[in-house]
């Protein structure tokens, strides 16, 4: 007969999303979803390290998570520097003993512009930002989960338009998110015999300095509107869930997975 693998007791289950002793990074922490993600972690147990280019942005998430009773810290880190992202790294173990959770939230959207007109330089510095920051944050969770003898997880964002292009200037954000969501795969695939699992969260629009431009632009919140089935931008309490599954011990058997959190815009 083969072999039953050992069932979880009721308490177990009730605890499955609890992230209690967990030590959490989040890059991007003073900005939007960054805060709310951090704050959402917090809320479920998590002990986080907020890391952001700004320190500045971060005094109010670092008050949130101690208001709830958990450690926080505030660095300053440049995502597309190593020195930076592997000394920032160092320094959470020194502060919280050990890792279990990235979220790469760092990300800019650039300029859009016409593809055939397109800045490189400007196109650059989105692929930098958003595809080697989240490599490079990756690498070094990566290396200290297998440090500490494997497990551990990795979210990175994604975006809806890293499934489908769009006629409104995303040479760079959305090949930079098709990137990440080939490298969220990528890592899972490797890193897999380390039991470490790499998700991503592909959001639709919501509202943040990020989409000012789109904001400013009744056409084109219209088109966005209209490609969204369930009819709304998203709020940023609608990635919380999403975030702290694929924290926890909910989604163990969960790898490579792109979950949308889009209101069905890749569905329609
Ligand atoms: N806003 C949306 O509609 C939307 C949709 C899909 C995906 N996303 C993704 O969500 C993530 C967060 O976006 P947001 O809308 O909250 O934007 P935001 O501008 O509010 O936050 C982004 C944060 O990243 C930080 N950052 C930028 N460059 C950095 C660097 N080099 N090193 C460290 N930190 C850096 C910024 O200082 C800022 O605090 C991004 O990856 C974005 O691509 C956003």
């Amino acid at each position: 007969m083969a072999e039953e693998t050992p069932r979880k007791t009721v308490e177990e289950l009730r605890n499955i999303f609890d992230l209690t002793g967990r030590v959490a990074v989040v890059t991007g922490a003073g900005g939007t979803l960054g805060h709310a993600l951090a704050k959402g972690l917090a809320v479920f147990g998590a002990d986080v390290a907020c890391w952001d280019i700004k320190t500045d942005i971060m005094n109010d998430i670092v008050a949130d998570i101690e208001g709830l009773g958990r450690k926080a810290t505030a660095t300053a880190v440049n995502v597309t520097d190593d020195a930076s992202v592997k000394g920032a790294m160092e320094n959470v173990v020194k502060d919280f003993g050990k890792v279990n959770i990235l979220v790469t939230t760092a990300g800019i959207s650039g300029n859009r512009q016409p593809a055939e007109t397109f800045d490189i330089d400007e196109w650059q510095r989105v692929m930098d930002v958003n595809v080697r920051g989240t490599m490079i944050c990756c690498k070094y969770a990566g290396a200290e989960y297998i440090k500490q003898g494997g497990g551990g997880k990795i979210i990175t964002i994604g975006s809806v338009r890293g499934f489908a292009g769009h006629p409104g200037g995303y040479a760079a954000y959305g090949t930079s998110k098709g990137a990440v969501h080939m490298l969220t795969k990528q890592l899972a695939t490797e890193w897999a015999k380390y039991k470490i699992n790499v998700n991503s969260i592909a959001p639709s629009i919501f509202w943040t300095p990020l989409t000012q431009q789109v904001r400013d632009d009744p056409a084109m919140v219209k088109i966005f509107m209209a490609r969204i089935p369930l009819g709304r931008a998203a709020e940023l309490d609608d990635f919380i869930g999403a975030c702290v599954y694929l924290a926890s011990a909910a989604s163990d058997y969960v790898t490579g997975l792109i979950l949308s959190v889009d209101g069905g815009a890749v569905a329609g």
